[in-house]
């Protein structure tokens, strides 16, 4: 018996050039820092980034919410601030909204994924993370993988996988977490999920109540309450043998949805599936991108990466993403592409409306 947590932390504590890309520099800063400062606390970890996020993936036995590694994952993103600093990165130090550490890197800025489970005899994981959009983004995929058996036929012939998960959604606004259990309740799930600048999943559970998925959920721009940064998402997802086939979980990126994001977070736009080398979003700052990074657990050792839109198989939804990028670019600041007045993180409305009002007497 051996119970297993994996906790997937990121922040953007500095971009280069612009919001695109990491300095190799600050993956190196983390990882030493990693490697030093956690070694009697992790099991293993990895540094990966995506756009202008660093992600901090970690295994340990400390369970969720540990103020142990919340704090040194806090303490890696400081160190890695340190350098961006100094070499002047863009937005040093952004999604570090307090001066100190208080127990729980949640509502510190940092976006946090995390679940703890009882490590099966073969356990593959894949850690999906994004840049330029926010945690709704996961809303269509994760429905798709865990309640649509056009995508996932697990749920129809796989007897582990026929009687349904357990979404729990968490309201981004309020703050409230709602459970709906699945295939009876998708109706009701989906007046939810459908609305994915409020409502986004936080975990889906099968009915024994083991974790299949967690996200991270929280809304910067609301903790603050100011936009200091993006809240690009993180998500952990397990597979295979009574949850969905790795297939099954990358499935759902085939078709690139569109999600809110993009330039100045104000765009809708579609999300592209890339490997981490193209892991850049540079057109109009995008269009938003994810990576899907596969592990094999062993004792909670990340045997891994994975790196799965590196495939072939995801040529056509990338030609696809560009395609539907020239469409909407080709809107400009018009509505649908510019998301609706009180969705976007930059807005002069109330400066206009009051000159023109003043203007106009
Ligand atoms: C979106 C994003 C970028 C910035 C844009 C403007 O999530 O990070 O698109 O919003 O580059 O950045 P500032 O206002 O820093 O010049
Ligand atoms: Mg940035
Ligand atoms: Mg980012």
């Amino acid at each position: 018996m051996s119970r297993i947590t994996f906790s997937v932390i990121k922040a953007d504590i500095g971009g280069f050039v612009g919001h695109s890309s990491v300095h190799p520099d600050l993956l190196k800063t983390a990882e030493k820092y990693l490697g030093e400062q956690g070694k009697d606390l992790l099991i293993d970890f990895k540094v990966a980034h995506v756009g202008d996020d660093i992600n901090l993936i970690m295994t340990h036995k400390k369970g969720v919410d540990c103020e142990e590694v919340h704090k040194l994952a806090w303490e890696t993103f400081l160190e890695c601030t340190r350098l961006a600093r100094e070499y002047k990165l863009y937005g040093a130090g952004q999604d570090l909204l307090s001066d100190s550490f208080s127990g729980n890197i949640k509502g510190m800025g940092p976006g946090v994924a995390e679940m703890e489970f009882e490590e099966r005899p073969s356990e593959p994981v894949i850690v999906f993370m994004a840049d330029k959009t926010e945690p709704g983004a996961w809303n269509l995929p994760l429905y798709k993988m865990f309640a649509d058996p056009f995508n996932t036929i697990g749920l129809i012939i796989d007897p582990k996988m026929h009687d349904g998960f357990i979404f729990e959604v968490m309201d981004t606004v309020e703050n409230k977490l709602m459970k709906f259990s699945c295939p009876e309740e998708i109706y009701d799930l989906l007046v939810f999920l459908g609305a994915f600048n409020k409502y986004a999943v936080k975990a889906v559970y099968n009915k024994k109540g083991e974790p299949a998925a967690a996200s991270s959920t929280q809304r910067m721009n609301l903790m603050a309450g100011r936009y200091v940064g993006k809240d690009d998402p993180v998500m952990i997802v397990r597979c295979q043998n009574g949850f969905p086939a790795v297939g099954e979980a990358l499935e759902p990126f085939a078709n690139p949805h569109l999600v809110s994001g993009w330039m100045r977070g104000s765009h809708f736009g579609p999300l592209m599936p890339v490997s981490l080398e193209d892991a850049t979003p540079t057109r109009f700052d995008g269009p938003p991108r994810v990576v899907a990074l596969g592990f094999q657990l062993s004792n909670g050792k990340l045997i891994g990466p994975q790196d799965f839109f590196a495939d072939k198989g995801f040529d056509r939804a990338r030609q696809k993403a560009l395609e539907i990028a020239d469409y909407m670019r080709s809107h400009g600041p018009f509505e649908p592409h510019r998301l609706p007045l009180d969705e976007m993180e930059y807005t002069t409305l109330p400066q206009v409306i009051e000159k023109f009002s003043k203007k106009n007497i």
